[in-house]
């Protein structure tokens, strides 16, 4: 952006590192913290919905950039971030039962 001159990719340099980094860093310290069990249909959809989500926001917003008026490129971009959007939910759905769970425990 610096070397371009241009801050055109803004907003998607700040989803790749707040989505794909940072949650994504914040979903695995949950995931190593609390012992999900393997066969948690819950946390397949949260893990497979945020990685595909982080990929499909990104890289939609980045197409998205380049070619606004394409209607296949503004579904592409919804549906990437919609998906994503999922993922945020059924893990807010997750801290509060597999939080409530393991703290009983302790
Ligand atoms: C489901 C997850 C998310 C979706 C679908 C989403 C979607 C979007 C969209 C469509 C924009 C407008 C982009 C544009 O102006 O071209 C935006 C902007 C922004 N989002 Fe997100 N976002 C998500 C998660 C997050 C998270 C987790 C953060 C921060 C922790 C964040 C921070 C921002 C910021 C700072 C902007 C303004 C960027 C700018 O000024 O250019 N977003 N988001």
């Amino acid at each position: 952006m610096a070397g371009a001159g241009s801050y055109m990719f803004r907003a998607i340099h700040a989803h790749i590192l707040v989505v794909g980094w940072l949650s994504l860093f914040a979903f695995a310290v949950f995931y190593a913290l609390f012992k999900i069990p393997k066969s948690s249909k819950l946390a397949s959809v949260q893990v497979w919905t945020a990685l595909i989500g982080s990929f499909g926001l990104t890289a939609g917003m980045w197409v998205y950039n380049f070619n606004p008026d394409e209607v296949f490129t503004l579904i592409f971009y919804i549906i990437g971030g919609t998906v994503l959007m999922v993922s945020f939910v059924v893990f807010a759905i997750m801290t509060f039962v597999f939080g409530a769970m393991f703290h009983d425990k302790k």
